[in-house]
């Protein structure tokens, strides 16, 4: 894996009290009954040319974060602030569906899953190809180029380009997802789980590639993904979130060698430990998940917590981050529960 060196202090990506409520409806008049929370108030920035991830259990709010910041989602509130190449900076949240179009080609995503996630009708040269017709490039001899190109700098034979997906490995198709991503030179790259399917073996080819692609087209990746050791040798700031809130946010030595909030204390020991001696006992955390639909009143990790209190039951603790050590972000309520 090559390091990185591109980065600037300058965000790309600014994403300010994002919040998504998805409306819980019933009976014949689909009277809304109350709301999921999905993201209920998230905050952060991505510098141009880094990677931060996007962690914490299933149904946290993960994907929906990644989902807004594509406009797949209208947020139901919150500013997502994107730099454009020319340097321009949108409120992309505020946009319509056809206001977003013209951006949406410098944000790109890679899906999970490279099975379902590729036409199978389609050959790479179509799939991979599209984005480039869609976006004006005509001539077929031209696309074929950079269709080409393309397939070159994510490690597939550009003889192949007339194979349809099937003929290829979950490695390669994931390769062709990359690929197709890349196409029409996205500044930023929105991964959602994009190893979590994949043999480990693969995971780590795969990964490297999209290290190697940041350096070389200056990417920025916002990367999702429930595999705390795929994050820890990837990201630059990773952020964890719990039930639509981030509660900790940091460098991976700041989150992995001394995390504060409880939760991520426990995420941590769920990682498998190659190295027998490293073992540590894994932390249970008690009760279950909070529901986004019906959250605790006060601070929401409460329900779980190991030295609740009172005053986190009622709200009587300050909610929201605060900065532990520098870059290091912490729930206010849970930074000395842990
Ligand atoms: N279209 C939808 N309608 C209603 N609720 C939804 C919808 N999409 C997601 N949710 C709910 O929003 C919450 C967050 O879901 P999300 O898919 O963002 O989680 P995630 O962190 O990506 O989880 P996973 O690790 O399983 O992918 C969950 O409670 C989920 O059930
Ligand atoms: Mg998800």
């Amino acid at each position: 894996m090559t390091t990185k060196n591109k980065k600037d202090d300058s965000p790309i990506l600014e994403v300010t009290n994002l919040k998504k409520y998805f409306p819980i409806q019933k009976g014949i008049f689909k009277k809304i009954v109350g709301n999921v929370r999905a993201v209920d108030g998230v905050d952060f920035s991505i510098n141009k040319g880094e990677t931060v991830s996007l962690v914490g259990e299933s149904g946290c709010g993960k994907t929906t974060t990644a989902r807004c910041i594509m406009r797949a989602l209208d947020p139901t509130s919150g500013e997502i602030k994107f730099k454009t190449k020319n340097n321009e900076i949108i409120d992309l949240s505020k946009l319509s569906k056809d206001e977003v179009r013209p951006y949406r080609d410098d944000i790109q995503m890679i899906f999970q899953d490279p099975f379902s996630s590729l036409n199978p009708r389609m050959t790479l040269f179509d799939i991979v190809g599209e984005p480039l017709l869609v976006n004006g490039m005509k001539a077929k001899k031209e696309r074929e180029e950079r269709v080409s190109e393309i397939m070159h700098q994510v490690g597939l034979r550009p003889e192949y380009m007339m194979r349809f997906p099937h003929a290829f490995s979950g490695g390669q198709r994931q390769r062709i997802g990359i690929a197709r991503a890349l196409s029409i030179n996205p500044s930023l790259i929105v991964a959602d789980e994009p190893v979590s399917a994949l043999d480990v073996s693969v995971q780590a080819q795969v990964l490297n590639l999209m290290m190697d692609l940041q350096d070389q087209l200056n990417l920025t990746y916002l990367f999702v993904s429930h595999d705390l050791s795929v994050v820890s040798q990837i990201s630059d700031r990773v952020i964890v979130m719990y039930v639509g809130k981030i509660v900790e946010s940091g460098t991976p030595k700041q989150i992995f060698e001394s995390p504060k909030h409880p939760y991520t204390s426990a995420l941590l020991s769920s990682v498998p430990k190659a190295d027998p001696r490293l073992r540590q006992e894994r932390i249970v955390l008690k009760g279950e998940v909070a529901n986004a639909a019906d959250p605790p009143s006060g601070c929401t990790f409460r329900t779980r917590c190991p030295n609740p209190t009172d005053d986190c039951r009622d709200g009587n603790i300050e909610m929201g981050l605060i900065e532990v050590s520098p870059g290091h972000w912490v729930d206010q309520c849970c930074v000395n529960c842990g």
